[in-house]
């Protein structure tokens, strides 16, 4: 089968990950068209597929001869350029967040129905092995119900992370640690949860990192559909990038993530570990994890089988909704109750 054809727009930090993803991928997908407004970085990111074009032109790009395009802009530019590039008729895998808002969400939702394209949204973290073992057990009964949920992030990010033309803004972050890193603990929890949160109680804060307009901390109660509440923490202002915490506790047991490896304990049987089976050298930081390959080989082969995409936009866009709840619960000191409709 003739090989996919890809395009990146956005060749900053995350560019590195993908830049090995393809070097690891030539049997199956070719780099050929790479963007940015900052000429260099595309040329940079080009350099290392022979015959890779590049531009600072987003209309470059969509002239090209592509079957996907990879969206690693900053958060507000997701659905211009998601949008741009299904209309162009590419199929789209771009980074989270989906979007700022629900209705940019929709009306990215709406641009792939139209244009009978695939759009697939980035939470690589789904694809450890030992997520995918405790979301087929959990499915399987093993668990019995589940009653609650936990996830701590503890991170550093310096000042000079955010000394960029986005990072630290509301208009073009969309927030701080909760839209940007603990995204992805929020999302995993959903994801294994298998049904949606109903309640939120959130309160966030700025406590150190004095150089950002967003919070630098959050914490929340997050009470699903199925009764179990799922206490949430996180933080951009330790000393160090710990490894994130999740754990899942169930009527029989518990699950527990510790970055990549997951301890299952479930009663009357021995502790199971589930190591990771990719890595352990890293693309990039080493907090990102080694799954966006996994993840854009699940979407690729998607696309050749003709199969719905595993992280669909209406999936990732009810992550969105649970950020921004706890943004609104804190802003209004108040709980937020939601109900998702099918129509939603
Ligand atoms: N999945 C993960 O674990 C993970 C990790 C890091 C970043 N990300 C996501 O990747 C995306 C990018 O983050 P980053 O850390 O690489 O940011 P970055 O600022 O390092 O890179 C963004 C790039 O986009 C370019 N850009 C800005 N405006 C543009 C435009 N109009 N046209 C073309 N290029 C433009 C910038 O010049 C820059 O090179 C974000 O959505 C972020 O949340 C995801």
């Amino acid at each position: 089968m003739e090989n996919i054809k890809a395009g990146i727009i956005g060749c900053g930090r995350i560019s590195s990950v993908y830049r090995a993803a393809f070097e690891n991928m030539k049997e199956e997908a070719e780099l050929v068209f790479a963007v940015d407004k900052d000429l260099s970085r595309a040329e940079q990111l080009a350099a290392a597929f022979p015959g890779c074009g590049y531009s600072d032109r987003l209309e470059d790009l969509l002239r090209q001869p592509l079957s996907v395009v990879h969206v690693l802009t900053p958060h507000f530019l997701h659905k211009k350029h998601v949008i741009a590039c299904l209309e162009a008729g590419f199929h789209v895998l771009t980074e989270k967040p989906i979007a700022l808002s629900l209705e940019d969400a929709d009306l990215m939702i709406a641009a792939a129905k139209k244009n009978k394209r695939q759009l697939g949204v980035i939470f690589q973290n789904r694809y450890i092995e030992g997520v995918q073992e405790v979301k087929r057990m959990i499915e399987n009964g093993e668990f019995g119900r589940i009653t609650g949920a936990f996830s701590t992030l503890n991170w550093w990010r310096p000042p000079s992370y955010y000394e960029c033309d986005w990072k630290g803004s509301w208009e073009k972050e969309g927030g701080g640690v909760v839209i940007d890193q603990a995204i992805h603990s929020l999302d995993l929890v959903r994801y294994l949860m298998g049904c949606e949160p109903v309640k939120v109680k959130g309160h966030i804060d700025r406590r150190i990192l004095t150089n950002i307009e967003v919070e630098d901390v959050a914490d929340a109660a997050i009470t699903f559909e199925n009764g179990a509440v799922y206490s949430f923490f996180a933080c951009n202002y330790y000393t160090s990038n710990s490894p994130i915490r999740v754990e899942i506790s169930g009527e029989h047991g518990t699950a527990l993530l510790t970055e990549n490896e997951v301890v299952i304990r479930l009663k009357g049987r021995e502790p199971r570990t589930v190591s990771p089976s990719v890595g352990p050298e890293v693309k990039g930081e080493a907090y990102w994890g080694n799954y966006h390959e996994v993840q854009i080989r699940d979407f690729y082969r998607c696309l050749r089988e003709g199969t719905p995409v595993q992280t669909d936009p209406e999936d990732a866009k009810r992550t969105l909704g649970l950020v921004l709840d706890i943004y609104r619960s804190s802003k209004e000191n108040r709980e937020i109750e939601r109900k998702y409709s099918a129509e939603e």
